[in-house]
């Protein structure tokens, strides 16, 4: 059977001859990416603590083209470990993707979080990130080139949408983008990050303790894009990690890519359109 990257015509791969390495590659947003940089031409390393989905994916990959490595990103030899490792199974690291994360329970009072689960959030989501970008920019440097995308989240960018532990990790991992973008760009390396809205994917079921119709349902409700007539899947967000980590974004550095349809920039409280009904199309 042809392997997802053969099904793709060579001038429309747009990461060919490239190597990436991917935390949180065995689930959700990290392995869909993980498969569309796969297909367009990249080596991928895929980099998880679950060790159970991330060997069989690099089996859907194919095992000349992605190398698994477990790797829990907030164990400094581990995230040395997985750079070293795609150094010296492929010769190089062109993009790291800083992607695993996790989400505490949802408590709507601050005084019912336990400080330990706060502290473990910012440990995977932003140390984690933290030592993603230092390796990441330890064998960068030396090339001279290099990209860097973390995945943070709509929450980087405003509150109330997830828990005090989780929006602050993620404001943290746009401080960090940004830092790095100015400290790494003399280098010709790009540091973005990439804020999606709320979709289906382990993380986010947990975190809204449904699935399926009944999680879809809770969205409707609370986090409705005010863009219509489309849904947020992981793939969305695979194309926009596709796009910093291409050279159509050779450009653009210290960004925060919102893939949330527009639902940060729009204030429910105060928004001047909602009180007109939507126009027939027989008005434009
Ligand atoms: N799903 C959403 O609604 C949503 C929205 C915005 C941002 N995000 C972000 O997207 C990223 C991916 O999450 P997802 O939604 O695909 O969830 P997911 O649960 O499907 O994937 C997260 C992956 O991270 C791995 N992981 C967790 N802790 C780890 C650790 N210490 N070391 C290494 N790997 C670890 C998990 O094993 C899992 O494979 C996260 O950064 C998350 O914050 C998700």
């Amino acid at each position: 059977m042809a392997s997802s990257s053969s099904l793709l015509s060579a001038a429309c791969k747009r990461l060919e001859g490239k190597v990436a390495l991917i935390t949180g590659a065995a689930s959700g947003i990290g392995e869909c990416t993980a498969k569309l940089f796969s297909k367009h031409g990249a080596k991928v390393v895929i980099a998880d603590i679950q060790d159970n989905l991330g060997h069989p994916l690099t089996k859907t990959l194919g095992e000349n083209n992605s190398t698994y490595v477990h790797c829990d990103v907030t164990n400094e030899d581990q995230v040395k470990n997985a750079v070293d490792k795609t150094i010296a199974t492929y010769g190089k690291l062109d993009i790291m993707m800083n992607n695993a994360a996790f989400i505490d329970r949802k408590n709507t009072r601050i005084w019912d979080n336990e400080t330990s689960d706060f502290e473990r959030v910012l440990k995977v989501n932003v140390t984690g990130v933290f030592l993603g970008m230092k390796h990441a920019a330890r064998v960068m440097v030396p090339a001279r080139s290099g990209c860097i995308i973390s995945t943070a989240s709509m929450t980087s960018g405003m509150g109330g949408a997830a828990t005090h532990a989780y929006t602050c990790s993620k404001h943290a991992v746009l401080g960090l983008t940004r830092n790095l973008a100015v400290e790494l760009g003399r280098y010709g390396i790009r540091v973005n990050c990439l804020s999606p809205n709320i979709m289906q994917t382990p993380l986010a079921r947990k975190f809204m303790g449904s699935e399926g119709a009944d999680f879809e349902k809770s969205l409707s409700l609370h986090w409705q894009s005010n863009l219509q007539g489309v849904s947020l899947g992981v793939d969305d967000v695979a194309n926009a990690a596709l796009y910093l980590a291409s050279d159509d974004a050779k450009c653009v550095s210290g960004h925060n890519l919102f893939i949330d349809g527009g639902q940060s920039i729009c204030n429910s409280g105060s928004n001047m359109f909602a009180e007109s009904e939507p126009a027939q199309p027989h008005y434009i």
